[in-house]
């Protein structure tokens, strides 16, 4: 028995280690979430330019990106594990920057918000999140909201994530899985 302790004991700490990697979602005592700090250095998975899909012809360039972990994750098994964090970035689009004679470029951000599969909606579930510039937390945004609405029926199919909008992921998780 007393040979088994130190292996219950590392079991225990891999355990928190390998959950201390993950970074996860992280709330305020209000239940805001904490904008993660660090998501330039997330994996851009989808870029579009004047997407119009609420009919206001759109003219904006976004990027949608989405946490290592949970990309690890997708590739490997083609779902997103609870606590995925996506992050849509919506910029106007710029003409001026030289040497560029045509075509248009990132210019400032206009748009944020996250996509989290927080479950705070029951198992399963994800919450969408809005934040302006420079602010910490991001505030829930009511379940009431299009948002979920035009998800949940254009993407209800992939989890209410937009992968048909995103090849590179859903390339990379199909050269995973055929491997195996
Ligand atoms: C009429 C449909 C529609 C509505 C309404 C809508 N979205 Fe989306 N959303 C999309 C599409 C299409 C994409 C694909 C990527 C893009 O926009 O470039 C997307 C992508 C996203 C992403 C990237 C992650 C993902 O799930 O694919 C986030 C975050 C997001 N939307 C947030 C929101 C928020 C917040 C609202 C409400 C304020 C909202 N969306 C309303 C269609 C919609």
């Amino acid at each position: 028995m007393k040979r088994l302790l130190p292996i219950a004991v590392s079991l225990v700490a891999a355990a928190s280690i390998a959950a201390a990697a993950f970074a996860g979602p992280s709330y305020d005592a209000d239940g805001k979430i904490l904008i993660p700090q660090n998501m330039d250095r997330w994996p851009t998975v989808g870029t579009t330019y004047a997407l119009s899909y609420e009919g206001d012809g759109g003219t904006t360039l976004n990027s949608v990106r989405l946490d290592p972990e949970s990309y690890e994750a997708y590739v490997n098994t083609g779902k997103f594990p609870v606590g995925t964090i996506m992050a849509l970035e919506v910029r106007l689009p710029i003409t001026e920057a030289a040497p560029a004679k045509g075509g248009k470029t990132q210019g400032a951000v206009v748009g944020r918000s996250l996509h989290v599969k927080d479950e705070k909606g029951g198992p399963g579930t994800w919450t969408f999140y809005g934040y302006a510039a420079g602010q910490k937390v991001g505030s829930a945004i009511p379940r009431s909201q299009a948002c979920y609405s035009c998800h949940d029926e254009h993407a209800g199919k992939t989890d209410t994530v937009f992968m048909q909008f995103y090849p590179t992921l859903k390339e990379a998780h199909e050269r995973a899985a055929s491997a195996n």
